[in-house]
C-alpha cells in the first residue's frame, strides 16, 4: 500500500474530505457510534431530533452545552492540522474541499476556512422562528442549563445543527455535491458511514471515476465503495498520506 496520495506529482488534481467523528476522537471529543459513544450514553431522539427539542427544549440545549463545553476543553490534532497545511499550500479554491459532518469548530480552530460543515456548528445559535432576524445563526460559546429565549422575539433559541429527520442546508449541501461530483481523489476519514447524505458521497464520487480512500480505525458500512482502506488513527496516517 502507498503510504502517501502522491499529491505532489499531480499538478491538477483536485481532493475532497470527508471527516467525521473519528477525526476528533484523538483529541478527546467523544464519537457517536463506537463503545462509549454519545449514541450509548444519550438518547439520540430525547436529545437530537425536532421531537425531542419540542418536548424538552432544555435538556436538548444541555446536552449541546455539554458538547460545548467538551470541545472548549479539546485540541485540534495532528489530523486536523495536517488538513488546514494542505489548505494552505494548495491555496486554490476548486483544489482541495473539507467537508466534515463534525460540529465541534476543530477543523476551523485547526486553520481551515474552505470548510463546509454539513451538520452545523454546535458553536452557533438562531431563533427557531424563521421570519425573525436573529434565524441567521449567530456564534455563542454560552452553556445553558434552560432552553435561552430569543432577545427580539420571544421564540426558542436552538443550535445551529442538523438534527435526525432534518435536511441539510440546501446551499451547503448543493457545494458539497458539486465538489464531490468533480474530484479526482475523494477521501473519507473517521466516519462510519452510516448517516445520509453524507455516506453516499463515496458513490457519487466513485461514479465520476475518482479514486476513493478511507482512513477509519474500523471498517465503515460501505467500505465497499473505497479503492483503499488505510485502518488506523487518523492523527497518525493522515500526516503520511498528505505529505507532499
Ligand atoms: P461515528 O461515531 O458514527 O463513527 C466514527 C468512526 O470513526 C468509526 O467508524 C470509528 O471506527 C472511527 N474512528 C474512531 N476513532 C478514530 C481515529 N482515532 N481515527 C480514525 N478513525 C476513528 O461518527 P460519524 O460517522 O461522524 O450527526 O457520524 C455521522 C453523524 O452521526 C454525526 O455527524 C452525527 C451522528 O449522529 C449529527 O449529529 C447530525
Ligand atoms: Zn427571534
Amino acid at each position: 500500500m502507498r503510504s502517501d496520495l502522491g499529491l505532489g506529482l499531480l499538478p491538477s488534481f483536485r481532493l475532497v474530505v470527508l471527516t467525521g467523528a473519528g477525526i476528533s476522537q484523538e483529541s478527546g471529543i467523544p464519537t457517536f457510534r463506537d463503545a462509549g459513544g454519545l449514541w450509548e450514553r444519550f438518547d439520540m431522539r430525547q436529545v437530537a431530533t425536532p421531537e425531542g427539542f419540542q418536548k424538552d427544549p432544555s435538556l436538548v440545549w444541555r446536552f449541546h452545552s455539554e458538547m460545548r463545553r467538551y470541545a472548549q476543553k479539546c485540541a485540534p490534532n495532528a489530523g486536523h492540522i495536517a488538513l488546514a497545511d494542505l489548505e494552505r499550500d494548495l491555496g486554490d479554491e476548486d483544489r482541495f474541499t473539507l467537508i466534515t459532518q463534525n460540529v465541534d469548530d476543530l477543523h476551523r480552530r485547526a486553520g481551515s476556512r474552505r470548510l463546509l460543515e454539513v451538520h452545523g456548528n454546535v458553536f452557533r445559535t438562531r431563533c427557531t422562528d424563521s421570519t425573525c432576524p436573529k434565524s441567521t445563526a449567530f456564534r455563542d460559546e454560552a452553556l445553558y442549563e434552560e432552553a435561552p429565549r430569543c432577545p427580539l422575539c420571544g421564540s426558542l433559541m436552538r443550535p445551529d445543527v442538523v438534527w435526525f429527520g432534518e435536511y441539510l442546508d440546501p446551499i451547503i449541501e448543493t457545494k458539497a455535491r458539486r465538489a464531490v461530483m468533480n474530484c479526482d481523489i475523494f477521501m473519507a476519514v473517521g466516519t462510519s458511514g452510516a448517516v445520509w447524505p453524507a455516506a453516499g458521497y463515496v458513490e457519487i464520487a466513485r461514479a465520476a471515476g475518482a479514486r476513493t480512500v478511507i482512513v477509519n480505525l474500523d471498517p465503515p458500512e460501505n467500505l465497499r465503495a473505497f479503492d483503499e482502506f488505510h485502518q488506523g488513527k487518523a492523527s497518525q496516517i493522515l500526516p503520511l498520506l498528505l505529505k507532499r
